[in-house]
């Protein structure tokens, strides 16, 4: 039978979504100074969990206090906070949808205002504008360690009543560090060749599924490329996606980029090889479907794209042909939480794409202006803009949607210091 956006899903674990909409996950920053979940957090998932979505992915949550990707990151080191990721799991579940927590360490992307020293497979620092320190390759023990920690995490996740994990693989965080060759220079075990790359993600998949057991769904993010040139190609992309089928995951994410290379929001030069591929996608709205269809040939786990997905007829198009089991949404629903209902219900033939219109300017001013500081504000403007109706929807207000790039991003980096640095003077304190 054609599958459409409202039909079920069974997981190879046993585990039903209940329609083939997903929100992907997307960093919240509303963690209190102890990096534990906040009622904000819980108002903002009961919204979208009443907005239709099958499945609601989390914000990356950090397996280690050590190393965020940004202040406000939630942390799940132990069950100190048991009670309030209770409150979480139970709002962002309230409707019957799926909730999945997506579990990352940011390995060298972690933001100085977090740590000066972080680690990552190789000491190849991440060079924008001095906010990464140079990293510190991690022994042998810290990668046991990191392995141990995504399965403490995903173990305190369900015991909190999220009713999956998805392990973050891409976007150029620790584990896709570990499967490119441009930041892992290691010889030993875990770098050289693919399968020494994989190795980490591979060992993180496993210790997790040990934790958690067969019946729990456990998905993974990946990039289908990080488009650099001699990193993680599309080639490598769909060995690992079969490696990964091999391990018994449940689903399967295909983004890509990382910091350098934007990709994941549609943004980037692409440095890399894959130019057949990227000829042909380039047309599409939805940027990742024709590399997912590579991976596809190697991997029998169902598949998630996501990354521009905004018109009905491209989703249910992609479902009926079987380029995929579910569609990944995430920018339309910061300023749209009900959206997912209206694309399913076929009240609506479009996803808003708040993006198009989120720029400084045109020319010298816009997102490819030569002027550094300009490009920094167009591309973080714009991420700010998301970020300021996901703390509008968690105060339980409207979408500010009138809100303009320069705005949004003077907002967002006045709150991201002053929560970064009450942070820190905690820290210091405690
Ligand atoms: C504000 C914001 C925060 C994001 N945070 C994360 C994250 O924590 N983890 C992740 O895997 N992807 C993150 N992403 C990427 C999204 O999951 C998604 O891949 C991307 O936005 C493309 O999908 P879209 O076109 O439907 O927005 C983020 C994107 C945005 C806009």
């Amino acid at each position: 039978m054609t599958a459409s956006l409202h039909s079920e899903l069974v997981l190879p674990c046993g585990a039903i979504l209940p329609n083939r909409i997903a929100k992907a996950a997307m960093t919240e920053g509303m963690a209190d100074v102890k990096d534990n979940p906040t009622q904000a957090l819980a108002n903002l998932y009961h919204t979208w969990s009443e907005g239709g979505a099958g499945l609601l992915i989390t914000g990356n949550v950090m397996i280690d206090r050590r190393y965020l990707e940004r202040p406000g990151n939630v942390v799940l080191e132990d069950d100190q906070a048991m009670p309030a990721l209770r409150r979480w799991a139970a709002a962002g579940t309230a409707a019957g949808n799926h909730l999945w927590m997506q579990i990352s360490h940011p390995g060298r992307q972690c933001a100085r205002i977090v740590s000066s020293q972080p680690v990552s497979p190789s000491d190849v620092q991440l060079k924008m504008l001095g906010n990464f320190a140079q990293p510190r390759a991690m022994t042998q023990a810290e990668i046991e360690a990191a392995i141990a920690g995504y399965a403490r995490t995903a173990t305190l996740a369900k015991e909190g009543g999220f009713t999956g994990v998805q392990i973050h693989a891409a976007h150029g965080y620790l584990i896709s560090q570990f499967l490119s060759p441009t930041t892992n220079r290691r010889s030993d075990d875990w770098g050289g060749s693919l399968e020494h790359r994989a190795r980490f993600l591979l060992r993180v998949v496993a210790a997790v599924r040990e934790a958690v057991g067969s019946e729990f769904p456990i998905g993974v993010k990946l990039n289908s490329a990080d488009f650099q040139r001699g990193g993680f190609s599309l080639e490598d992309s769909a060995q690992v996606a079969s490696w990964l089928s091999e391990a018994g995951i449940d689903l399967l994410e295909i983004s890509g980029g990382t910091y350098e290379q934007l990709r994941l929001l549609g943004h980037g030069d692409d440095d890399s090889q894959d130019r057949d591929v990227r000829q042909s996608t380039r047309q599409r709205e939805a940027y990742f479907l024709d590399y997912a269809q590579r991976i596809r040939q190697s991997c029998s786990v169902p598949l998630m794209v996501t990354g521009g997905f905004r018109s009905r007829l491209t989703m249910t198009e992609a479902l009926a042909n079987e380029e995929l089991e579910v569609i990944g949404l995430a920018r339309p629903l910061c300023g749209d939480p009900v959206i997912a209902r209206y694309l399913i219900g076929g009240q609506v033939d479009y996803a808003p794409a708040y993006e198009q219109d989120l720029k400084l300017g045109t020319g010298l001013l816009g997102p490819a202006s030569p002027i550094p500081l300009f490009k920094v504000i167009n591309v973080q403007g714009e991420v700010a803009w998301f970020y300021h109706q996901m703390l509008q929807l968690a105060q339980l207000k409207s979408p500010e949607r009138g809100l303009t790039v320069l705005p949004a991003f003077l907002k967002h980096m006045a709150r991201e210091y002053f929560i970064g640095f009450r942070r820190r003077w905690h820290l210091r304190g405690s």
